[in-house]
């Protein structure tokens, strides 16, 4: 089968579309026929070698930690999905970017859903949900978010507003249309935050995320005024400071997935994907990816 497979840390350009022998499905898992696939910021991290403190990468490596795609290989001791299922969820870091991959964790996919969308879903669903969850933010709050026009942004926003959390995003001012479409309010990043923040929401923030790990944890912190209600899934640096930093594995994946599976169905949760590239152009939306602007979400489109 085509995979795309690295065989060095480097950027993007490292990525090769190879032949490699076929994955199969162990305990507890299923194989797909990869439909799509989606572009995570970790992908070009773990490639360029920034997390080779937590796992050195053995080469050759796939690439790629979610898709959407139709079952072909149902592993023992599986019983909730059959042979010819359309379904989408998350593998191991090295699987997604392929004509086939394993996952570990799904929930099948509704069939007003296109692959497309499906494949971007499971790693924002879970960080939204877990960045939320560990922030501890309730209805009636407000919230602040840094970095909210990305994909983890844009289902926090969604997220937050059906638990009934005020929410103010900060993105580029071209993208506040798509955080009012969201539902929050927008503002610019950079200098002069806080008081910009202070005018939107006079009676303060009651929490804060980082997703984009720009280096204002402190700043954050005194808005809010407690860093324990300031949590950051991107900048390792957080726990220095006093704040939370959140990372996997998810808890509670399948229901996650099932649960914005159906949003989407009810019409109460989008993704937009700005830009789907063929398999043989993965280095491009790779390269994409990494100049950190994404709206949405990047999809790879196996055909
Ligand atoms: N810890 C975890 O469990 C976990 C899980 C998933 C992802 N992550 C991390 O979370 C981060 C976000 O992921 P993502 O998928 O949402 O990324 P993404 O889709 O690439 O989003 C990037 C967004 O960041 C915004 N941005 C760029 N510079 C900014 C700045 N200085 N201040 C505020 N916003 C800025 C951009 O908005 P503009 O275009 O308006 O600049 C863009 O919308 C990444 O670092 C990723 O590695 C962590």
């Amino acid at each position: 089968m085509k995979a795309v497979q690295f065989s060095e840390y480097g950027g993007p350009e490292v990525l090769h579309v190879v032949e490699v022998d076929e994955p199969h499905a162990g305990p507890g898992q299923v194989r797909i026929a990869v439909r799509a696939a989606g572009v995570n910021p970790s992908d070009w991290k773990r490639l360029a070698g920034q997390y080779r403190e937590f796992e050195e990468v053995t080469f050759p490596s796939g690439i790629g930690v979610e898709a959407s795609g139709i079952v072909d290989e149902v592993g023992p001791g599986v019983s909730n999905v059959s042979v010819g299922d359309a379904v989408f969820g998350c593998g191991e870091h090295a699987m997604a970017m392929a004509q086939y991959a394993v996952l570990t964790h799904w929930a099948k996919k509704p069939d007003d859903l296109s692959f497309e969308v499906a494949g971007g879903l499971p790693v924002i669903a879970d960080t939204a949900t877990r960045a939320l969850d560990e922030v501890g933010v309730k209805s009636g709050e407000t919230l602040l978010v840094s970095g909210a026009s990305g994909g983890i942004g844009s289902a926090v926003l969604q997220f937050a507003r059906l638990r009934g959390i005020t929410v103010i995003g900060t993105a580029s001012a071209q993208k506040h249309d798509y955080l009012r479409e969201l539902g929050a309010i927008p503002t610019t990043y950079g200098p002069g935050l806080a008081e910009r923040v202070r005018e939107l929401a006079p009676k303060g923030v009651d929490a804060a995320l980082d997703l984009a790990g720009s280096g204002i944890i402190s700043e954050l912190i005194e808005i809010v005024g407690d860093p324990s209600r300031v949590l950051s899934v991107a900048d390792f640096s957080a726990p220095q400071y006093g704040a939370k930093f959140s990372s996997g594995p998810p808890k509670d994946l399948e229901r996650v997935l099932a649960d914005v599976a159906r949003l989407c169905s009810e019409g109460l949760f989008r993704l937009r994907v700005e830009q789907t590239f063929p398999l043989e152009q993965t280095v491009e939306a790779q390269e994409v990816s990494a100049k950190g602007h994404v709206t949405g979400k990047l999809i790879i489109s196996v055909a």
